[in-house]
């Protein structure tokens, strides 16, 4: 799928925002390696910290209905230019892929692809558990 399409999709998923504390509406649409496009949206809290943000939206969509393998995912959001995923976001991304691509920008303007890799070096991956000396 064409990136400016996906990103398109995210914005769309941005006019669902539950955002009323903070007014800063964030889409997301995830693309899984066989062509199926989840999206989601930033839902907040009251409490603020319990609230959730469209990438992690997204991936929990797509992993509930039983996508786990991820090409591409694209953000939208209400700043000037877009913005990228935030540090939990990019954690949870690299969970399923350090390979995925996270496309930010705006559909009819400059877009910018980068690996969760480039996102988030010296990464903390499930591989590194397996790497534990023996206690
Ligand atoms: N937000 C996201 O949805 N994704 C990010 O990567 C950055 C932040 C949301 C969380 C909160 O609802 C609002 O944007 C302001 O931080």
């Amino acid at each position: 799928m064409d990136y400016r399409k996906l990103l398109a999709l995210a914005e769309e998923a941005k006019e669902h925002s539950y955002s009323p504390y903070s007014g800063f509406r964030v889409g997301a649409a995830i693309l899984s390696t066989d062509g199926k496009v989840i999206t989601g949206t930033n839902v907040e809290s009251a409490t603020y910290g319990a609230t959730v943000c469209a990438e992690r939206a997204a991936v929990v969509r797509a992993v509930s209905e039983g996508y786990r393998d991820f090409e591409a995912i694209a953000v939208a959001s209400d700043a000037e230019g877009g913005s990228f995923p935030c540090g939990i976001c990019r954690q949870f991304l690299a969970e399923f892929g350090l390979g995925i691509k996270v496309i930010t920008g705006k559909p009819d303007g400059d877009i910018k692809v980068n690996t969760v890799a480039e996102l988030l070096p010296f990464s903390f991956t499930g591989e590194e558990l397996q790497k534990r000396d023996k206690q």
